[in-house]
C-alpha cells in the first residue's frame, strides 16, 4: 500500500504557519518548505533550492518571498525567483518547484500530485445535514455559537498513514486500547452498518447501549444519575485519510438534538513516508445543550486516548517492519467482520493508487 498523490492532504494547521514562518515537513515522501509571507499568502515549495540544492526551509521570509540561506536567492509563493543578489538578470529556469495550496477552517492543504488536476478538485468535506450534521464540511472547526473547538493538533506517527486509518475504521479497539480512558466496552455488541457514498467515501455507523463510566459521563457533561445511554459513533471517511467521527451519547430513548452530548472529532492522516505519517485532529463540541467549550476532563481524556493510539500504531508499524511486511492487504492478515470498513477503505485507496500508476503520474 502506497499513497495516491492526486489528492488534497493536510500539510499543517494554520497556527503552525504564522506570517513570517517557515516549516519543514515531508508529505508523500516529498520534503517541503511551507511558508507564509508577510502579507499572509502561503507557499509550499520543494525543500530544495534550484541553485545548489540547499534546503529552502533553512531560509527566512522577506516581504512576499522566502530567501535561501545559502546565496540569498528569493522565491515567491508560486516558486518564481524574484531576486539574485549576485547578478541583476534572473534566468528563466530560476524557479523552485511549487505545490498547489489552499487554506480553510484552520487547515492548510497541499496537492503533491499532478498540478493540472488540483483546481478541478474541491477540498475534502462531507455532505452536511440538519443540526450537528451541519458541521461535516469542516465548519465545525470554526469556533462559533454552534461549536466549541479544541485543536487542531498534530501528532507525528512512526506508523504508515493507513495503519492509522485502519485504527479509526475499526473502533472495536476502543474497548481494549482505551479501556482506561473511554471505557467503551459496550461497543463490542454494537449494531454496525457500513455505507458507501459515491466513489471514495464511506460512512460507518455504530450504535450501542452503554452504562458509561463516571469520567466519561462527566466528560460529556451528562447527568450522573442516568443508568443507561444510547451511544452512537459515526465515522465519515473520504479517501485516503480524511475522517470526521461523530461521537454521541443520549439518555436511553432520548432525542439526539435535544438531549444528546455530541462531539465531532476531526481526524486527518497525511502520509509522510511509507512508514511515518502526520495525524491532525480536533474536537468540536456541539453546543445544543448550551455548553460553550470542551470541558477540561474531556480534553485531558481525549489527549490520553490519542497517546494510547499513537503507542499502539508505532508498535504495530515496528512489528510489520520486524517481519518485513509491507502490506496488510494480502494473505498475512486475518480478516474479521469488524474489518469491513477497513477492507472497503483499502480497496478504494488501492484503486486510486493503481489508477494513478496507470496514467503514469506517480
Ligand atoms: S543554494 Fe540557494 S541560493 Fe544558492
Ligand atoms: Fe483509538
Amino acid at each position: 500500500m502506497m499513497f495516491p498523490k492526486n489528492c488534497w492532504y493536510v500539510a499543517a494547521t494554520t497556527s503552525e504557519v504564522r506570517p513570517g514562518s517557515v516549516l519543514a515537513r515531508t508529505i508523500c515522501e516529498l520534503p517541503m518548505a511551507i511558508f507564509r509571507a508577510e502579507d499572509g499568502a502561503i507557499g509550499v515549495l520543494l525543500d530544495r533550492c534550484p541553485h545548489r540544492l540547499f534546503p529552502l526551509s533553512e531560509g527566512r521570509i522577506e516581504g512576499s518571498g522566502l530567501r535561501c540561506a545559502y546565496h540569498g536567492l528569493v522565491f515567491e509563493t508560486d516558486g518564481k525567483c524574484s531576486e539574485i543578489p549576485s547578478q541583476p538578470e534572473i534566468p528563466t529556469n530560476a524557479y523552485a518547484t511549487a505545490y498547489p495550496v489552499r487554506e480553510a477552517h484552520g487547515l492548510v492543504w497541499v496537492w503533491p500530485g499532478d498540478k493540472t488536476l488540483a483546481d478541478q478538485t474541491p477540498l475534502p468535506g462531507f455532505e452536511t445535514g440538519e443540526g450537528y450534521l451541519a458541521g461535516l464540511d469542516f465548519s465545525c472547526l470554526d469556533p462559533s455559537d454552534m461549536w466549541g473547538v479544541a485543536g487542531p493538533n498534530v501528532i507525528h506517527l512512526n506508523a504508515g498513514y493507513m495503519l492509522a486509518v485502519d485504527n479509526l475504521m475499526d473502533l472495536t479497539h476502543t474497548a481494549f486500547v482505551h479501556a482506561d480512558t473511554f471505557d467503551n466496552a459496550g461497543i463490542l455488541g454494537s449494531e454496525r452498518t457500513v455505507k458507501a457514498v459515491g466513489q471514495n467515501r464511506l460512512i460507518d455507523f455504530f450504535a450501542f447501549k452503554n452504562t458509561m463510566s463516571a469520567p466519561l459521563r462527566t466528560g460529556y457533561m451528562l447527568d450522573q444519575s442516568v443508568p443507561l445511554f444510547d451511544n452512537f459513533l459515526e465515522t465519515y471517511w473520504q479517501a485516503p485519510g480524511v475522517m470526521i467521527l461523530v461521537h454521541g451519547a443520549v439518555p436511553e430513548g432520548g432525542d439526539r438534538e435535544a438531549d444528546g452530548a455530541i462531539v465531532l472529532n476531526t481526524n486527518i492522516l497525511t502520509p509522510a513516508t511509507r512508514t511515518t505519517s502526520h495525524y491532525f485532529w480536533a474536537q468540536s463540541v456541539y453546543k445544543n445543550r448550551g455548553e460553550g467549550k470542551v470541558c477540561d476532563l474531556w480534553d485531558v481524556m481525549t489527549k490520553a486516548a490519542f497517546a494510547e493510539d499513537e503507542e499502539t500504531l508505532d508498535k504495530q508499524q515496528a512489528n510489520l517492519d520486524r517481519f518485513g511486511t509491507t502490506t496488510l492487504d494480502g494473505d498475512v492478515a486475518l480478516v474479521l467482520k469488524a474489518d469491513k470498513a477497513i477492507v472497503l477503505a483499502r480497496r478504494i485507496v488501492n484503486r486510486m493508487v493503481k489508477e494513478e500508476a496507470s496514467i503514469g503520474s506517480i
